[in-house]
């Protein structure tokens, strides 16, 4: 067996509390003789994980790299039931995925356990990405937040609920990377850049994982979908991703690595290719960055039939070659196709799989078993199943929504709505429960939303009326059109080539546009949109994005001011789709992006669009306004070497509250290198903060730099990081225009 990660500083040694390490030892499927500590010194896990390999049989090994659908099939195929319990009482299956229930899941591990010969429990998988019973923002949402408390929440909730429903272990959370408003599952996403993708990744980790995974209140988290799968020509999933070495390390790979450093237990592989070789067979990324690098010790999954896919790739030439590819460069758990367990002990007796990859493979799976405490209690507490939200947990939903959604225009005073106002609420959305998004959980469906209409007459003040219906606009002081995508619209498989409001909505906005009366228009949506010229007749647009189940609460809160929207575009919104892929971080060109003019005709982007998108990365308004002052720098120079050295400096800009309401605004600082052996995108967000000020206040806000903000991966496969001389930009503002601007020297 290969060393997998003994004497390394394991997951397991990092996510092991008073759990797993202690309490496996009691375990008798282990070996106590030869029992180590969670490091590999005598007593613990890593020499139990050992000894149990060593009992088993070559089917059983294989085994644990199964993963099995129960039922609700997310890929193509059905469920396999039937198959997983006949495997499970052979102790030849590791995993299940899409079970849940307490009842349902002790049957089940009650077979594996107490019927099959070494008695390994199974571990439960399931799509938990932004709740469980109480079903908060998409993870493009809580992006907009520009809050990664927001996702620590939504993760230990999650986890809480998940947990105690007999799930161990999320697919969840997302991190891809994407410039791609056409793909569907940028909803899933934190948007169009590493730095704020990174910060989200690694709280959910934490919110989901803790510190202890054998909690009852915690599950294992994945980083998902590795790698680059953002990056689909065309912005169709699935689809082709060519990508250079540098970019895969500068803009794909940071928030997985700190997924990883976060703790994150599990990966899981990605279906596009890498430059011509499949994710699902890319020892590139699944061994020498992954598992060698970054030392990473916990369990790579496929997704989805992702093995199986090797053939229609056509990178595999059967089943057997499929599984032998995959194990090979590094996938360490089969879901759903089987060629592994189907293969794998003819590939092992002809050599063509190694016996140290297969066991490696196996101790990870079973690590992640004893981190989460299963050998010691593979069943969970039926009587201490959540059974859905509870009164704090609709709280908890219901301000991160608020603190999600984006102002995206606001004139006239229309918001937020005054007391007494008659309020005519009208679109296909207004009493819609279509606000949980894709991949909602369980609750999604079980614990529908509060509906906008819902929400705004609960939240009228006295006197106010809230009517139903274009019929009854007439008697408003204001209108609101809540208009948006289904959560059909986005998600997997939901990719668009048009990304304007589906059917005759811009119909609807323009007749409420007709009839003179302020309105505000509300979206709902998993994607950036394109918006049509209602945006100039509108008073006030707010992106509320697909806000969950207490949706219609919040956006009532910040459309009556309860709470004044702080949020800003985790994803810049294009003019059109034609101006796809527009985002903030590009690089400069060797032509002016300005449009065409007398002498200037030799210009990048297009003739029939402006260059900037419609609204930018970063950007958001606010019921109140800010100023924010010059940065400055505790350094006008700083060595390279220094730099490398792990030396950092600061950054501090002040930030004040000039209007009339207390608000929160993000202060955000870019980093531009003018000159690299690398050409640099124009800005790359390094640092932001939301602060909270009240009427007058002001703040000092200070960002630590270091080498990672300065410095770039190079196009060098083997992975070269470098700090250049030369002089560096550091732009500080409320959006990735930011203009406000001082310079450091880096020797
Ligand atoms: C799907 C998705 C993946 C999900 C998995 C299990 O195809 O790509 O994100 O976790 O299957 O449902």
């Amino acid at each position: 067996m290969g060393d997998g990660g003994v004497g390394r500083r394991t997951f397991l040694a990092a996510m092991t509390g008073s759990g797993a390490a202690a309490t496996a030892a009691a375990d008798p499927a282990a070996d106590p003789a030869a029992a180590e500590t969670a490091d590999g010194a005598a007593g613990g896990p890593e020499a139990e994980i050992r000894a149990l390999v060593g009992r088993m049989t070559v089917a059983e090994k294989l085994g644990q790299l199964q993963q099995l659908a129960w039922t609700g099939a997310t890929g193509p195929g059905g469920s396999q039931t039937a198959s997983a319990e006949q495997a499970a009482r052979k102790g030849e299956l590791g995993s299940v995925l899409n079970i849940f229930g307490a009842r349902h899941s002790n049957a089940l591990q009650r077979i594996a356990v107490e019927e099959s010969r070494l008695g390994i429990p199974l571990v439960f998988g399931l799509d938990v990405i932004h709740g469980f019973w109480t079903t908060f923002p998409i993870p493009l949402a809580q992006a907009a937040s520009f809050d990664p408390e927001v996702a620590r929440v939504d993760g230990e909730v999650s986890a809480k609920e998940a947990r105690s429903n007999g799930i161990h272990w999320t697919f969840s959370p997302m991190m891809d990377v994407t410039h791609e408003p056409r793909w569907g599952r940028i909803a899933e996403s934190c948007g169009e850049d590493p730095c704020l993708t990174s910060a989200f990744a690694a709280a959910k980790t934490r919110g989901y994982q803790g510190g202890d995974l054998a909690a009852k209140d915690r599950v294992a988290a994945c980083a998902k979908h590795f790698v680059a799968y953002g990056g689909a020509e065309g912005g169709r999933d699935y689809n082709t991703v060519d990508v250079s070495e540098s970019r895969l390390r500068n803009l794909y790979l940071p928030p997985f690595k700190a997924a990883l450093d976060a703790g994150c237990a599990t990966v899981m592989a990605s279906f596009n290719t890498l430059s011509g070789i499949p994710a699902h067979a890319n020892s590139h990324t699944l061994t020498e960055i992954l598992k060698e690098d970054w030392e990473f010790d916990g369990v790579v999954v496929s997704d989805w039939n992702g093995v199986g896919e090797l053939l229609p790739h056509g990178f595999a030439a059967d089943g057997a070659d499929a599984g032998r590819i995959a194990l090979t460069a590094g996938v360490d758990m089969e879901m759903v196709s089987t060629h592994l367990a189907d293969h794998g002990a003819e590939l092992l007796a002809s050599g063509r799989i190694k016996e140290d990859r297969l066991d490696d493979a196996v101790a990870r799976v079973l690590r992640l078993k004893y981190a989460l405490g299963l050998f010691a209690q593979p069943y969970v507490e039926e009587a201490e199943a959540v059974p859905g939200p509870t009164p704090q947990t609709r709280k908890a939903a219901r301000e991160v929504a608020a603190r999600s959604m984006v102002l995206l225009k606001n004139e006239g005073e229309v918001l937020p709505i005054g007391p007494g106002k008659a309020v005519a609420v009208v679109g296909p959305f207004a009493d819609s429960r279509d606000m949980q998004g894709t991949w909602a959980g369980p609750g999604g469906e079980k614990f529908p939303p509060v509906t906008v209409l819902h929400g705004m007459r609960d939240g009228a003040g006295r006197g106010a009326r809230v009517t139903y219906g274009v019929g009854a606009t007439k008697a408003a002081d204001v209108v609101v059109v809540v208009v948006g995508e289904g959560a059909k619209l986005s998600g997997e498989a939901a990719s668009r080539s048009d990304l304007g409001l589906p059917g005759d909505q811009e119909e609807l906005i323009e007749a409420v546009a007709a009839t003179g009366i302020p309105f505000v228009v509300v979206l709902l949506n998993g994607r950036p949109l394109t918006v049509g010229n209602w945006v100039e007749s509108a008073s006030a647009v707010l992106e509320a994005w697909h806000p969950g189940i207490e949706g219609g609460h919040a956006i009532a809160d910040v459309l009556y001011g309860k709470v004044n929207p702080g949020g800003k575009l985790p994803a810049s919104f294009p003019r059109n789709v034609g101006q796809v892929p527009v985002h903030y971080n590009h690089e400069n060109t060797g032509r002016p992006y300005d449009p065409k003019s007398p002498g200037n005709t030799y210009v990048t982007g297009y003739s029939d669009v402006e260059r900037t998108p419609q609204f930018p990365f970063g950007y958001g308004l606010s019921y109140t306004t800010f100023e924010i002052g010059t940065p400055k720098a505790s350094v006008a120079r700083i060595g390279a070497g220094e730099l490398r050295r792990g030396e950092t400096f600061e950054v501090e800009v002040s930030v004040r509250n000039v209007g009339e309401v207390a608000g929160d605004e993000v202060v955000q600082l870019y980093v531009h290198d003018p000159v690299a052996s690398l050409v640099q995108p124009v800005r790359r967000l390094r640092g932001f903060e939301r602060v909270a000020l009240g009427v007058g206040e002001a703040k000092v806000v200070r960002f630590v730099l270091g080498a990672e903000d300065l410095g770039f991966w190079t196009n060098a496969v083997d992975g070269r990081f470098v700090v250049e001389a030369g002089r560096v930009d550091l732009y500080v503002g409320s959006s990735s225009d930011a203009r406000s601007a001082c310079t450091i020297q880096v020797d």
